[in-house]
């Protein structure tokens, strides 16, 4: 009997099974040839929510929830959110490598000059109600995009589908920055090719009459810093959706509109606005242990905290911690900070939270450092989702040239009748 593998009895027919083990898992499928009648479907696995199982092979991002560690093509979040920009960071999760500096250098440049959107574009845009949801605005915009470039569609041709990542990574900071102008009943700026990333992203929102946008220098790098912490988190919901759409082979402006529709949920990207609102909600300090007591009796969740994965401090929000120390010695103390560092001391010693291992996560600080610099809470999400396209379209590439997946398509356990007879309506009732 091989050593790597699993002996299975089944004790509805004293059989027995010898099925691999691959990399610490067993292949769904090998499970099939476990019946009871030669004629049984075989056996599948029930797991709701996906809470243990692996849907693909991936080279992009580990993460050990135990001990708080999140790596990039191997290399630490702590050194990547230190040592490099966020295209630096986007380039590595696409080509497997860190740039070389002449690399580095192309990549920027061809980014920048795909940061342009169609007029068409800018008119859809012009289109939507005056108080659209900015994310609501930025789903639907990616899907248009697919209208804009129908060569997408190629997603068997490496080349186009390194095109169209290029035209999304450059094209998303444009389509946000237009959503908050839009919200705001601002005239839509268009990029500087003078500018990086960032600082471009940020004269895109701001920029009213001066001839040339002052970029502060602090934030650049602060929101720079952010984009690399949201950038790639593996088999997250919205990653998971990317690569479901994808796995039929629709084009990747509408499999990323369908990744950021779930990233838009507050249980995903929408938490970091609901801490904002849940910390004003608290309103004072003397009434943080009232709402931890609701939070513990059921009424409520301390949004900002507890992980699918993370079963330890997420290493994300210790970083934008120390970022927002940063970025308050610009915009000037913010008492909110206050309320969530008390919060989390009281959280972090609370039997209700120990017992199920709930810490900070990556959203916890970062609404209150976003508002800090002077973004309104509706464009959280949308920031989150600008740094996570780059994840998003790794992860599709990876999918895309898997040999090994399909189009996404689980199973499910029927709970409906059976068979039963047809009643025509005049017989009804
Ligand atoms: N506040 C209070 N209790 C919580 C919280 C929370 N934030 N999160 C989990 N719990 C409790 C649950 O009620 C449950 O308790 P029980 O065992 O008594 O029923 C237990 O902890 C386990 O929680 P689950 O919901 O089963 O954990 P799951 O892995 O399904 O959910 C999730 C993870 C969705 C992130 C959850 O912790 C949550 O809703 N957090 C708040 C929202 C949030 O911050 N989301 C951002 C996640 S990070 C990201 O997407 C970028």
């Amino acid at each position: 009997m091989p050593n790597n593998s699993l002996t299975i009895t089944d004790n509805r027919t004293d059989r027995t099974y010898t099925v691999p083990l691959f990399k610490d898992t067993v292949r769904a499928t090998d499970l099939r040839q476990i019946k009871t009648q030669p004629d049984d479907f075989g056996l599948m696995t029930y797991d709701p929510a996906y809470m243990n199982t692996s849907s693909c092979q991936s080279a992009i991002t580990f993460i050990d929830g135990d001990k708080g560690i999140l790596r990039y093509r191997g290399y630490p979040i702590e050194i990547l959110a230190e040592k490099c920009t966020y295209l630096e960071v986007a380039y590595l999760l696409h080509h497997g490598e860190l740039p070389d500096p002449s690399q580095l250098a192309q990549w920027v440049n061809e980014i920048n000059s795909h940061m342009m959107l169609h007029e068409n574009t800018k008119k859809f845009m012009e289109g939507f109600r005056h108080d659209a949801h900015p994310m609501a605005m930025l789903v639907s915009t990616l899907a248009a995009l697919s209208t804009i470039y129908p060569d997408a569609r190629r997603v068997n041709d490496a080349e186009s589908r390194r095109l169209q990542c290029v035209r999304l990574i450059a094209k998303i900071p444009t389509i946000a920055a237009f959503s908050f102008r839009h919200t705001q009943g601002y005239p839509y700026i268009y990029p500087d090719n003078e500018l990086g990333y960032t600082e471009n992203f940020m004269n895109m929102l701001w920029r009213m009459v001066e001839p040339k946008f002052q970029v502060n220098e602090v934030i650049a790098r602060a929101l720079d810093i952010l984009f690399i912490l949201h950038a790639d988190h593996e088999q997250n919901c919205s990653t998971s959706a990317m690569r479901a759409v994808g796995s039929s082979q629709a084009d990747p402006y509408v499999s990323a509109a369908a990744a950021a529709a779930a990233l838009s949920g507050p249980l995903h990207g929408g938490a970091n606005e609901e801490v904002l609102r849940m910390i004003e909600e608290i309103g004072t300090r003397e009434n943080i242990p009232g709402y931890i007591e609701q939070v513990k009796s059921g009424k409520c969740k301390l949004m900002g905290f507890g992980h699918r994965v993370y079963k330890n401090y997420d290493p994300r929000a210790a970083i934008i911690k120390q970022a927002a120390y940063e970025v308050f010695e610009v915009t000037g103390p913010n008492p909110k900070l206050e309320i969530a560092k008390e919060l989390e001391d009281i959280a972090l010693h609370d039997e209700y939270f120990i017992k199920r291992r709930l810490y900070p996560n990556v959203d916890f600080y970062s609404g209150i450092i976003y508002q800090a610099m002077g973004f309104k809470p509706e464009m959280f999400t949308v920031l989150f989702a600008i740094a996570r396209m780059s994840g998003w379209l790794a992860q599709w590439q990876e999918m895309i040239s898997d040999p090994e997946q399909k189009i996404a398509r689980p199973r499910q356990i029927y709970t409906g009748y059976p068979a039963r007879e047809f009643v025509s309506i005049e017989l009804r009732g």
